[in-house]
Protein backbone atom coordinates (compact mmCIF):
# COMPACT_ATOMS: atom_id res chain seq x y z
CA UNK A 1 0.00 0.00 0.00
CA UNK A 2 1.21 3.48 -0.78
CA UNK A 3 1.72 5.60 2.11
CA UNK A 4 2.98 9.09 -0.42
CA UNK A 5 0.53 11.86 -1.10
CA UNK A 6 0.85 14.91 -2.89
CA UNK A 7 1.35 16.51 0.52
CA UNK A 8 4.56 14.85 1.54
CA UNK A 9 7.62 16.48 2.48
CA UNK A 10 10.79 14.60 2.46
CA UNK A 11 13.32 14.28 5.63
CA UNK A 12 16.74 13.98 6.33
CA UNK A 13 16.33 10.70 7.95
CA UNK A 14 14.49 9.44 5.08
CA UNK A 15 10.75 9.64 6.67
CA UNK A 16 8.39 11.70 5.19
CA UNK A 17 5.98 13.75 6.77
CA UNK A 18 2.50 13.52 4.82
CA UNK A 19 -1.17 14.89 5.69
CA UNK A 20 -4.02 12.96 5.89
CA UNK A 21 -6.85 13.46 3.80
CA UNK A 22 -9.74 12.39 6.15
CA UNK A 23 -9.80 10.87 9.64
CA UNK A 24 -8.01 7.46 10.26
CA UNK A 25 -8.30 7.10 13.99
CA UNK A 26 -4.83 6.91 15.56
CA UNK A 27 -5.33 10.40 17.45
CA UNK A 28 -7.24 7.99 20.03
CA UNK A 29 -3.52 6.28 20.82
CA UNK A 30 -2.83 8.54 23.73
CA UNK A 31 -6.39 7.97 25.29
CA UNK A 32 -5.79 4.30 24.57
CA UNK A 33 -2.58 4.00 26.71
CA UNK A 34 -4.30 5.61 29.68
CA UNK A 35 -7.14 3.25 29.22
CA UNK A 36 -4.75 0.98 29.43
CA UNK A 37 -2.74 2.00 32.09
CA UNK A 38 -5.67 2.24 34.18
CA UNK A 39 -6.85 -1.22 33.76
CA UNK A 40 -3.57 -2.44 34.49
CA UNK A 41 -2.77 0.09 37.48
CA UNK A 42 0.38 0.87 38.19
CA UNK A 43 3.33 -0.59 40.09
CA UNK A 44 5.81 1.51 42.56
CA UNK A 45 8.55 0.13 44.64
CA UNK A 46 10.08 1.88 47.55
CA UNK A 47 13.14 0.77 49.71
CA UNK A 48 13.09 2.33 52.88
CA UNK A 49 16.62 1.75 54.23
CA UNK A 50 17.70 3.59 57.85
CA UNK A 51 18.24 2.58 61.51
CA UNK A 52 15.78 1.17 63.36
CA UNK A 53 13.51 3.69 64.87
CA UNK A 54 14.54 6.65 62.69
CA UNK A 55 10.76 7.13 61.48
CA UNK A 56 10.96 4.70 58.12
CA UNK A 57 7.53 3.48 58.49
CA UNK A 58 5.80 7.39 60.06
CA UNK A 59 6.97 9.15 57.02
CA UNK A 60 5.46 6.25 54.46
CA UNK A 61 2.27 6.54 56.50
CA UNK A 62 2.47 10.13 56.11
CA UNK A 63 3.49 9.95 52.23
CA UNK A 64 0.16 8.31 51.55
CA UNK A 65 -1.85 8.99 53.96
CA UNK A 66 -2.71 5.81 55.76
CA UNK A 67 -1.40 3.25 57.65
CA UNK A 68 0.25 0.56 56.87
CA UNK A 69 0.37 -1.24 59.66
CA UNK A 70 4.36 -2.01 59.81
CA UNK A 71 4.95 -3.95 63.11
CA UNK A 72 7.95 -2.17 65.13
CA UNK A 73 11.28 -3.93 65.15
CA UNK A 74 13.70 -4.80 67.68
CA UNK A 75 17.00 -2.69 68.33
CA UNK A 76 18.88 -5.97 69.15
CA UNK A 77 18.65 -8.24 65.71
CA UNK A 78 21.50 -10.39 64.83
CA UNK A 79 21.12 -9.89 61.26
CA UNK A 80 19.92 -7.04 58.57
CA UNK A 81 17.26 -8.11 56.69
CA UNK A 82 14.18 -6.25 54.06
CA UNK A 83 10.70 -6.80 54.85
CA UNK A 84 8.61 -6.19 51.92
CA UNK A 85 4.72 -5.73 51.56
CA UNK A 86 2.51 -5.05 49.03
CA UNK A 87 -0.64 -2.82 49.22
CA UNK A 88 -3.28 -2.06 46.93
CA UNK A 89 -3.80 1.81 46.95
CA UNK A 90 -6.97 3.57 45.17
CA UNK A 91 -6.94 7.01 44.15
CA UNK A 92 -9.65 8.56 41.78
CA UNK A 93 -9.91 5.28 39.06
CA UNK A 94 -6.21 5.28 39.47
CA UNK A 95 -5.40 2.00 41.04
CA UNK A 96 -1.69 1.83 42.76
CA UNK A 97 0.12 -1.07 43.36
CA UNK A 98 2.71 -0.09 45.77
CA UNK A 99 5.50 -2.31 47.66
CA UNK A 100 7.23 -0.83 50.41
CA UNK A 101 10.42 -2.69 51.44
CA UNK A 102 11.96 -2.14 54.88
CA UNK A 103 15.12 -2.59 56.15
CA UNK A 104 14.62 -4.44 59.61
CA UNK A 105 17.56 -4.08 62.02
CA UNK A 106 20.11 -1.88 60.17
CA UNK A 107 22.66 -0.29 61.90
CA UNK A 108 22.22 -2.59 65.25
CA UNK A 109 24.80 -4.84 64.96
CA UNK A 110 28.22 -4.53 66.31
CA UNK A 111 30.03 -5.57 62.75
CA UNK A 112 27.54 -2.98 60.80
CA UNK A 113 28.96 -2.27 57.84
CA UNK A 114 29.13 -5.97 56.50
CA UNK A 115 25.96 -6.97 57.47
CA UNK A 116 23.98 -4.46 55.93
CA UNK A 117 25.71 -4.15 53.21
CA UNK A 118 25.46 -7.89 52.30
CA UNK A 119 21.60 -7.75 53.36
CA UNK A 120 21.24 -5.06 51.05
CA UNK A 121 22.62 -5.85 47.81
CA UNK A 122 21.88 -9.24 48.14
CA UNK A 123 17.91 -8.62 48.03
CA UNK A 124 18.33 -6.70 45.68
CA UNK A 125 17.04 -8.02 42.59
CA UNK A 126 13.51 -8.23 43.82
CA UNK A 127 13.33 -3.75 44.27
CA UNK A 128 12.99 -2.62 40.87
CA UNK A 129 12.22 1.51 41.40
CA UNK A 130 12.64 3.31 43.79
CA UNK A 131 15.15 3.52 47.12
CA UNK A 132 15.69 6.44 49.41
CA UNK A 133 17.45 6.59 52.62
CA UNK A 134 16.64 8.38 56.09
CA UNK A 135 19.85 9.50 56.89
CA UNK A 136 19.40 10.18 60.29
CA UNK A 137 21.13 13.27 61.55
CA UNK A 138 24.47 12.23 60.53
CA UNK A 139 25.96 10.59 57.28
CA UNK A 140 27.93 7.32 59.16
CA UNK A 141 30.14 4.98 57.37
CA UNK A 142 27.53 3.08 57.09
CA UNK A 143 25.32 5.02 55.17
CA UNK A 144 28.00 5.94 52.85
CA UNK A 145 29.12 2.48 52.54
CA UNK A 146 25.16 1.80 51.80
CA UNK A 147 24.73 4.03 49.37
CA UNK A 148 27.65 3.53 47.58
CA UNK A 149 26.95 -0.06 46.94
CA UNK A 150 23.62 0.44 45.89
CA UNK A 151 23.66 3.09 43.50
CA UNK A 152 23.99 1.84 40.38
CA UNK A 153 21.42 -0.70 41.11
CA UNK A 154 18.58 2.04 42.21
CA UNK A 155 17.44 5.26 42.24
CA UNK A 156 18.66 6.86 45.78
CA UNK A 157 16.79 9.85 47.37
CA UNK A 158 18.59 10.79 50.56
CA UNK A 159 16.62 11.82 53.69
CA UNK A 160 16.93 13.97 56.86
CA UNK A 161 14.75 12.05 59.19
CA UNK A 162 13.39 13.42 62.09
CA UNK A 163 13.74 17.32 61.06
CA UNK A 164 11.88 18.69 63.96
CA UNK A 165 14.89 17.79 66.48
CA UNK A 166 17.37 19.62 64.41
CA UNK A 167 17.37 24.06 64.38
CA UNK A 168 17.17 25.97 60.93
CA UNK A 169 20.51 26.63 60.87
CA UNK A 170 22.18 23.99 61.91
CA UNK A 171 20.07 22.25 59.35
CA UNK A 172 21.43 24.00 56.52
CA UNK A 173 24.77 23.06 57.51
CA UNK A 174 23.96 19.79 57.82
CA UNK A 175 22.26 19.32 54.44
CA UNK A 176 25.31 20.98 52.69
CA UNK A 177 27.53 18.50 54.33
CA UNK A 178 25.92 15.81 53.32
CA UNK A 179 25.97 16.56 49.72
CA UNK A 180 29.38 17.27 50.07
CA UNK A 181 30.12 13.94 52.07
CA UNK A 182 28.07 12.45 48.98
CA UNK A 183 30.15 14.15 46.11
CA UNK A 184 33.80 13.23 47.53
CA UNK A 185 32.68 9.82 48.23
CA UNK A 186 31.56 9.44 44.37
CA UNK A 187 27.84 8.27 45.42
CA UNK A 188 25.17 9.01 42.72
CA UNK A 189 22.48 10.10 43.95
CA UNK A 190 18.89 10.39 41.97
CA UNK A 191 18.37 13.94 40.07
CA UNK A 192 15.27 14.89 39.05
CA UNK A 193 15.53 15.24 35.79
CA UNK A 194 15.55 18.91 33.90
CA UNK A 195 15.20 17.96 30.09
CA UNK A 196 11.37 17.90 30.48
CA UNK A 197 9.94 21.62 30.13
CA UNK A 198 7.21 21.02 31.68
CA UNK A 199 8.83 20.51 35.23
CA UNK A 200 12.35 21.21 34.31
CA UNK A 201 12.32 24.64 36.47
CA UNK A 202 10.46 23.00 39.64
CA UNK A 203 12.76 19.99 39.30
CA UNK A 204 16.29 22.11 39.30
CA UNK A 205 14.79 24.43 42.40
CA UNK A 206 14.29 21.03 44.07
CA UNK A 207 17.51 19.04 43.23
CA UNK A 208 18.69 22.16 45.10
CA UNK A 209 17.00 21.32 48.21
CA UNK A 210 18.26 17.66 48.86
CA UNK A 211 18.52 16.27 50.94
CA UNK A 212 14.91 16.77 51.70
CA UNK A 213 14.54 16.83 55.79
CA UNK A 214 11.36 15.71 56.83
CA UNK A 215 8.55 14.96 60.01
CA UNK A 216 6.86 12.54 60.02
CA UNK A 217 3.42 11.74 62.25
CA UNK A 218 0.78 9.51 62.60
CA UNK A 219 -1.07 12.16 64.79
CA UNK A 220 -3.44 14.85 63.35
CA UNK A 221 -3.60 18.41 65.48
CA UNK A 222 -6.31 21.06 65.10
CA UNK A 223 -4.91 24.16 63.56
CA UNK A 224 -7.55 27.11 63.43
CA UNK A 225 -10.49 24.91 62.08
CA UNK A 226 -8.70 22.27 60.51
CA UNK A 227 -7.16 19.09 61.28
CA UNK A 228 -3.66 18.53 60.33
CA UNK A 229 -0.92 16.28 60.17
CA UNK A 230 1.38 17.05 62.71
CA UNK A 231 3.62 16.75 66.32
CA UNK A 232 2.87 18.31 69.16
CA UNK A 233 5.03 19.80 71.55
CA UNK A 234 4.43 21.47 75.07
CA UNK A 235 6.59 24.63 73.13
CA UNK A 236 4.51 24.88 69.85
CA UNK A 237 3.09 22.08 66.94
CA UNK A 238 4.96 21.00 63.97
CA UNK A 239 3.02 20.46 60.91
CA UNK A 240 4.09 17.74 58.62
CA UNK A 241 2.48 19.15 55.30
CA UNK A 242 3.90 22.85 56.21
CA UNK A 243 6.97 24.14 53.83
CA UNK A 244 8.11 26.47 56.60
CA UNK A 245 8.55 23.20 58.51
CA UNK A 246 9.90 20.91 56.55
CA UNK A 247 10.38 19.22 53.67
CA UNK A 248 8.01 16.77 53.24
CA UNK A 249 5.29 18.06 51.11
CA UNK A 250 8.52 18.48 48.06
CA UNK A 251 9.33 14.94 48.87
CA UNK A 252 5.77 13.95 48.32
CA UNK A 253 5.66 16.47 45.19
CA UNK A 254 8.68 14.99 43.64
CA UNK A 255 8.20 11.60 44.26
CA UNK A 256 4.74 10.30 43.96
CA UNK A 257 2.94 13.69 42.04
CA UNK A 258 5.54 14.50 39.59
CA UNK A 259 8.75 12.20 38.76
CA UNK A 260 7.06 9.01 40.47
CA UNK A 261 7.21 7.89 36.36
CA UNK A 262 10.51 8.59 35.81
CA UNK A 263 11.78 7.18 38.59
CA UNK A 264 10.18 3.84 37.25
CA UNK A 265 11.86 4.23 33.67
CA UNK A 266 15.48 5.41 34.89
CA UNK A 267 15.25 2.08 37.42
CA UNK A 268 13.93 0.00 34.21
CA UNK A 269 15.89 1.83 31.67
CA UNK A 270 19.67 2.66 33.43
CA UNK A 271 19.83 0.18 36.94
CA UNK A 272 17.93 -2.61 35.33
CA UNK A 273 19.82 -2.37 32.23
CA UNK A 274 22.92 -2.60 33.84
CA UNK A 275 21.81 -5.57 36.21
CA UNK A 276 21.21 -6.87 33.49
CA UNK A 277 24.28 -6.53 31.65
CA UNK A 278 25.62 -7.31 34.90
CA UNK A 279 23.90 -10.80 35.36
CA UNK A 280 24.82 -12.01 31.78
CA UNK A 281 28.37 -11.33 32.32
CA UNK A 282 28.72 -13.23 35.31
CA UNK A 283 27.22 -15.81 33.24
CA UNK A 284 29.72 -15.63 31.02
CA UNK A 285 28.25 -13.53 28.27
CA UNK A 286 28.37 -10.02 26.53
CA UNK A 287 26.19 -8.48 24.17
CA UNK A 288 28.21 -5.84 23.73
CA UNK A 289 31.64 -6.88 21.97
CA UNK A 290 34.86 -4.83 21.17
CA UNK A 291 34.51 -0.78 20.12
CA UNK A 292 31.09 -1.54 21.79
CA UNK A 293 29.69 -3.24 18.98
CA UNK A 294 26.76 -4.89 19.42
CA UNK A 295 26.95 -8.91 19.70
CA UNK A 296 24.30 -11.34 18.51
CA UNK A 297 23.35 -13.09 21.84
CA UNK A 298 22.94 -16.27 19.85
CA UNK A 299 25.89 -16.50 18.58
CA UNK A 300 27.79 -16.14 21.93
CA UNK A 301 25.37 -18.50 23.35
CA UNK A 302 26.33 -20.82 20.15
CA UNK A 303 30.11 -19.99 21.52
CA UNK A 304 29.39 -20.36 24.66
CA UNK A 305 27.51 -23.69 24.25
CA UNK A 306 31.07 -25.19 22.78
CA UNK A 307 33.00 -24.07 24.67
CA UNK A 308 31.12 -25.24 27.63
CA UNK A 309 30.40 -29.00 25.17
CA UNK A 310 34.40 -29.07 24.49
CA UNK A 311 35.04 -28.22 28.23
CA UNK A 312 32.73 -31.06 29.54
CA UNK A 313 34.33 -33.91 27.19
CA UNK A 314 37.15 -32.63 28.75
CA UNK A 315 36.07 -33.35 32.19
CA UNK A 316 34.07 -36.79 30.70
CA UNK A 317 37.40 -37.85 29.94
CA UNK A 318 39.17 -37.12 32.68
CA UNK A 319 36.46 -38.79 34.90
CA UNK A 320 36.74 -41.48 32.93
CA UNK A 321 40.43 -41.90 33.37
CA UNK A 322 40.36 -41.18 37.35
CA UNK A 323 37.65 -44.39 37.05
CA UNK A 324 39.92 -46.89 35.41
CA UNK A 325 42.96 -45.98 37.64
CA UNK A 326 40.40 -46.42 40.72
CA UNK A 327 39.51 -50.01 39.38
CA UNK A 328 43.29 -51.17 38.49
CA UNK A 329 44.20 -49.98 42.18
CA UNK A 330 40.86 -51.78 43.45
CA UNK A 331 41.76 -54.43 41.92
CA UNK A 332 45.62 -54.77 43.19
CA UNK A 333 44.30 -54.64 46.77
CA UNK A 334 41.58 -57.36 45.84
CA UNK A 335 44.63 -59.85 44.37
CA UNK A 336 47.05 -59.40 47.57
CA UNK A 337 44.35 -59.66 49.50
CA UNK A 338 43.34 -62.96 47.43
CA UNK A 339 46.79 -64.36 47.87
CA UNK A 340 47.13 -63.66 51.77
CA UNK A 341 43.90 -65.13 52.22
CA UNK A 342 45.46 -68.47 50.22
CA UNK A 343 48.79 -68.52 52.06
CA UNK A 344 46.57 -68.09 55.52
CA UNK A 345 44.25 -71.33 54.56
CA UNK A 346 47.21 -73.38 53.15
CA UNK A 347 49.05 -72.47 56.76
CA UNK A 348 46.09 -73.97 58.45
CA UNK A 349 45.75 -76.59 56.47
CA UNK A 350 48.97 -77.64 57.32
CA UNK A 351 48.28 -77.25 60.82
CA UNK A 352 45.14 -79.40 60.63
CA UNK A 353 46.86 -82.15 59.14
CA UNK A 354 49.89 -81.70 61.51
CA UNK A 355 47.28 -81.49 64.53
CA UNK A 356 45.31 -84.48 62.73
CA UNK A 357 48.38 -86.96 62.93
CA UNK A 358 49.36 -85.65 66.32
CA UNK A 359 45.87 -86.98 67.39
CA UNK A 360 45.85 -90.04 65.26
CA UNK A 361 49.41 -90.65 67.47
CA UNK A 362 47.41 -89.89 70.82
CA UNK A 363 44.25 -92.72 69.73
CA UNK A 364 46.54 -95.02 68.61
CA UNK A 365 48.25 -95.18 72.05
CA UNK A 366 44.90 -94.65 73.96
CA UNK A 367 43.55 -97.93 72.08
CA UNK A 368 47.18 -99.58 72.84
CA UNK A 369 46.90 -99.39 76.58
CA UNK A 370 42.64 -99.76 76.67
CA UNK A 371 44.02 -103.45 75.06
CA UNK A 372 46.51 -103.66 77.82
CA UNK A 373 43.88 -103.22 79.93
CA UNK A 374 41.13 -105.44 78.79
CA UNK A 375 44.05 -108.28 78.82
CA UNK A 376 44.87 -107.66 82.25
CA UNK A 377 41.19 -107.42 83.20
CA UNK A 378 40.50 -110.84 81.73
CA UNK A 379 43.64 -112.47 82.97
CA UNK A 380 43.26 -111.02 86.34
CA UNK A 381 39.56 -112.61 85.94
CA UNK A 382 40.57 -115.37 85.63
CA UNK A 383 42.73 -116.31 88.02
CA UNK A 384 40.17 -115.17 90.40
CA UNK A 385 37.71 -117.38 88.97
CA UNK A 386 40.47 -120.34 89.22
CA UNK A 387 41.47 -119.72 93.27
CA UNK A 388 38.05 -119.12 93.63
CA UNK A 389 37.64 -122.96 92.45
CA UNK A 390 40.12 -124.41 94.27
CA UNK A 391 39.55 -123.03 98.43
CA UNK A 392 36.16 -121.98 98.70
CA UNK A 393 36.38 -121.64 102.35
CA UNK A 394 39.60 -120.43 103.26
CA UNK A 395 38.01 -117.82 100.89
CA UNK A 396 35.22 -117.26 102.59
CA UNK A 397 36.62 -116.79 105.93
CA UNK A 398 39.21 -114.41 104.62
CA UNK A 399 36.22 -112.57 103.41
CA UNK A 400 34.84 -112.29 106.72
CA UNK A 401 38.47 -111.14 108.25
CA UNK A 402 38.05 -108.46 105.71
CA UNK A 403 34.73 -107.56 106.36
CA UNK A 404 35.69 -107.57 110.29
CA UNK A 405 38.62 -105.26 109.49
CA UNK A 406 36.78 -102.54 107.84
CA UNK A 407 34.78 -101.93 111.64
CA UNK A 408 38.04 -101.99 113.64
P1 LIG B 1 11.56 0.44 62.83
O1 LIG B 1 10.62 -0.01 61.78
O2 LIG B 1 11.29 -0.14 64.17
O3 LIG B 1 12.98 0.34 62.42
O4 LIG B 1 11.34 2.01 63.09
P2 LIG B 1 10.98 3.10 62.04
O5 LIG B 1 12.22 3.61 61.41
O6 LIG B 1 9.91 2.62 61.15
O7 LIG B 1 10.46 4.27 62.99
P3 LIG B 1 8.95 4.61 63.33
O8 LIG B 1 8.27 5.24 62.19
O9 LIG B 1 8.32 3.45 63.93
O10 LIG B 1 9.18 5.76 64.43
C1 LIG B 1 9.89 5.54 65.60
C2 LIG B 1 9.58 6.64 66.61
O11 LIG B 1 10.00 7.88 66.11
C3 LIG B 1 8.08 6.76 66.91
O12 LIG B 1 7.92 7.06 68.27
C4 LIG B 1 7.65 7.94 66.05
O13 LIG B 1 6.55 8.67 66.63
C5 LIG B 1 8.90 8.80 66.08
N1 LIG B 1 8.99 9.64 64.90
C6 LIG B 1 8.70 9.28 63.65
N2 LIG B 1 8.91 10.32 62.82
C7 LIG B 1 9.33 11.36 63.58
C8 LIG B 1 9.69 12.70 63.32
O14 LIG B 1 9.70 13.17 62.18
N3 LIG B 1 10.08 13.47 64.38
C9 LIG B 1 10.13 12.99 65.64
N4 LIG B 1 10.51 13.81 66.60
N5 LIG B 1 9.80 11.73 65.93
C10 LIG B 1 9.39 10.92 64.91
MG1 LIG C 1 9.11 0.71 60.87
Amino acid sequence: MATSSPGRQPQNDGCHTVSLSGHVGFSSLPDQLVKKSIEQGFCFNILCIGETGIGKSTLINSLFNTSFDDPVSAHFLPNVGLRAQTYELQESNVLLKLTIVNTVGFGDQINKEDRALSCTVLHLQKIKEVLFLGAGHSLKTLDLLTMKSLDSKVNIIPIIGKADSISKTQLQKFKSKIMSELVSNGIHIYQFPADDEAVSEINTIMNGHLPFAVVGSTEEVKIGNRMVRARQYPWGVVEVENENHCDFVKLREMLICTNMEDLREQTHAQHYELYRRCRLEEMGFRDIGPENKPVSLQEAYEAKRHEFYFELQRKEEELRQQFVQRVKEKEAILKESEQQMQSKFEHLMLMHQEAKLELGKKKKVLEDQIAMFIEKKANAELLQSQASVSTPVVSLKRDKDRKNSNFI
